[in-house]
């Protein structure tokens, strides 16, 4: 196991980035950079033992800071949406960044996507470990409460590459951390996703208006959203769905089965499978979160910046599998239909996911 350091470039105050390379003894590497903890490139095997960058990203931390699309990165406070970008609770009302439209998106105006955050790293006999650190004082971006992060990154001899999200906080706040890491197993310039396919232990789906603020729970079964027997994630894409046709594509939060049992520290579970027939890759999702945001990049379409060695962005050239709480849901506790969000002073919030690779 091996993990090294070095400067990145630039950022627009001066201050430079470093890129984190994770190595295990099989044939896995991860970069990562401090700038957001933005995974930068996830280099695995296929079946014949090539092996191919499956996440997208940009050549420059530049691009990182200056581009949308949140590409790699750990979003908070606040991961998806916040609807009309202020909430009430404990009878105060705390005013956001509507960055997406009338509503906030993903921490607002400088969320954890786009800071620096501290560093360590440690190897152990089968482990590659970079563990991440960001003190959130109370009132950034509008959130209450002084918010301390960690988040742990370990690549370990499976090909599993975990990501622990752990979160205290001195006020009741909100808290929904997530990974917004785009894959593409065939390779990250391998045009569309649609003939991968994907098993989700979903058995129901949050349906959104056009801005994808929640107006339902639905169940899967029936509809273009059960993946509950493994399909390709173009098979029913094109259906003649509405709640499809708002999100121009897949861009929703699926609920695990069971998810009212999920909790902070709980049992970690497998539960979605994506796989590349072309390649043999497959990729594992374990997690203890109750949701995960499916997304198949619908507006992965900026010109000004293409990805990695100029291979320009195209829509549903990848998909993200980000865990999380249900969007929006800081309006909706108390709901028998909706996660709880709020995290109080004295409980650790403790959620992790693994992305385990192989080939077959
Ligand atoms: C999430 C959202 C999408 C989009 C992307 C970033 O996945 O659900 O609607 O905002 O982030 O482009």
């Amino acid at each position: 196991m091996n993990i090294y350091s070095r400067p990145w470039g630039k950022l627009s105050d001066g201050r430079i980035a470093t890129l984190y390379t994770l190595v295990n003894d099989r044939d896995m590497t991860v970069e990562i950079t401090d700038f957001g903890g933005t995974i930068v490139s996830i280099k695995t095997p296929d079946r014949n033992g090539r092996i191919t960058d499956v996440c997208l990203g940009y050549d420059s931390v530049a691009d990182y800071e200056m581009a949308d699309g949140y590409l790699g990165a750990l979003v908070g406070r606040v991961a998806n949406r916040i609807a009309g970008a202020s909430f009430e609770l404990n009878g105060e009302t705390y005013t956001l960044h509507a960055n997406d439209g009338k509503n906030c998106l993903h921490g607002g105006k400088k969320g954890y996507s786009h800071v620096i955050w501290n560093a360590e790293t440690a190897t152990s006999p089968d482990a590659a470990i970079l563990t991440l650190t960001y003190f959130s004082p109370d009132g950034e971006e509008g959130f209450p409460g002084n918010l301390t992060v960690k988040v742990t990154y370990t690549l370990d001899n499976e090909n599993a590459l975990s990501i622990r999200y752990e979160a205290a906080t001195d006020r009741d706040t909100p808290v929904n951390l997530t990974n917004h890491t785009y894959f593409n197993l065939a390779g990250y310039a391998s045009g569309s996703v649609f003939d991968q396919t994907l098993w989700l232990d979903a058995e129901s789906y949050v349906a959104g208006d056009e801005k994808l603020i929640p107006t339902a729970v639905k169940p899967v079964e029936g509809t273009p959203f059960d993946f509950s027997t493994v399909k390709p994630i173009g098979q029913d894409f094109f259906a003649d769905c509405e709640d499809l046709h708002l999100a121009g594509g897949y861009d929703h939060c699926f609920n695990f089965t069971d998810w009212k049992d999920c909790r902070a520290g709980g049992e970690i579970l497998l539960r979605g499978i994506v796989y590349d027939p072309v390649s043999g890759r497959k990729m594992e999702v374990y997690t203890n979160q109750p949701c995960v945001q499916f997304y198949t990049a619908n507006f992965l379409k900026n010109p000004l910046f293409p990805l990695k060695g100029g291979y320009p962005q195209r829509t549903q050239t990848a998909f993200c599998l980000e865990t999380q709480t249900m969007p929006d849901s800081v309006h909706h506790q108390g709901e028998a239909d909706f996660t709880n969000c709020i995290l109080h002073p004295g409980e650790t919030y403790d959620y992790t996911t693994v992305y385990r690779f192989s080939a077959e």
